[in-house]
């Protein structure tokens, strides 16, 4: 299938939410993924940040496959022996207390908004330009009103903070929320990214 193939497909068949895909991948290996027309890219995107486990590794292959061959989704009614595993070694890991599984990164966002709210402050704040998911809470955080504007009115009580230059940034404090271990400290960082077809490969 070529590009303008793809891209007629794409648009007729999805709800334009997002603009059109940077490319149609077919498959990976490692860093690199291919296109449906073979061009090669190395993936320093890996999902935005989120699987940086590279593409068909034969570990990640076959533990899917054990796992989709045993049981596959059960609601949150039941619990499994690898979820609760990855439960409790991630609380080993971070010295968190417990663990909640969201299925997205803005699912994620709104779980940190209502835990907020648990704490009996309605206040959020975010920066300018931020991206934080596009359902509604996180939507609100969001510090782009281009994605914004069309949803209004947004959550109550989330406001917006200028993006601190360089140098104002050393001088932020950073935060220790009580329950993380005295070494534990977050600063607001941001970050985008950019995408680039690879260099021939030198063999
Ligand atoms: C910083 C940040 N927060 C939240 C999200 C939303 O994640 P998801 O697309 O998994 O809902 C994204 C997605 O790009 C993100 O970059």
């Amino acid at each position: 299938m070529n590009a303008s193939t793809f891209t007629t497909r794409f648009r007729a068949a999805m709800m334009p939410t997002v603009p059109s895909p940077l490319a149609m991948l077919s498959h990976g290996k490692g860093a690199r993924v291919w296109d449906v027309e073979g061009t090669e890219y190395l993936d320093f995107l890996g999902g935005i940040a989120v699987n940086a486990l590279g593409h068909a590794h034969p570990v990640f292959t076959r533990a899917v496959s054990a796992q989709a061959e045993r049981l596959a989704h059960i609601s949150n009614y039941f619990a499994s022996e690898p979820e609760l595993a990855l439960a409790e070694r991630l609380t080993r890991l971070t010295g968190g207390d417990a663990v909640y599984f969201t299925n997205s990164g803005t699912e994620a966002i709104e779980a940190a908004v209502k835990l907020a709210r648990r704490t009996g402050r309605p206040r959020i704040l975010s920066l300018t330009g931020s991206f934080h998911g596009r359902t509604m809470g996180a939507l609100s955080l969001t510090g782009k009103p281009v994605l914004q504007d069309p949803f209004r009115p947004l959550l109550p009580g989330s406001s917006r903070s200028r993006r601190p230059s360089r140098r104002s940034r050393r001088r932020w404090p950073t935060t220790s929320p009580p329950s993380w271990s005295s070494r534990s400290r977050a600063r607001p960082v941001s970050s985008t990214c950019r995408t680039a077809t690879s260099p021939p490969r030198e063999n």
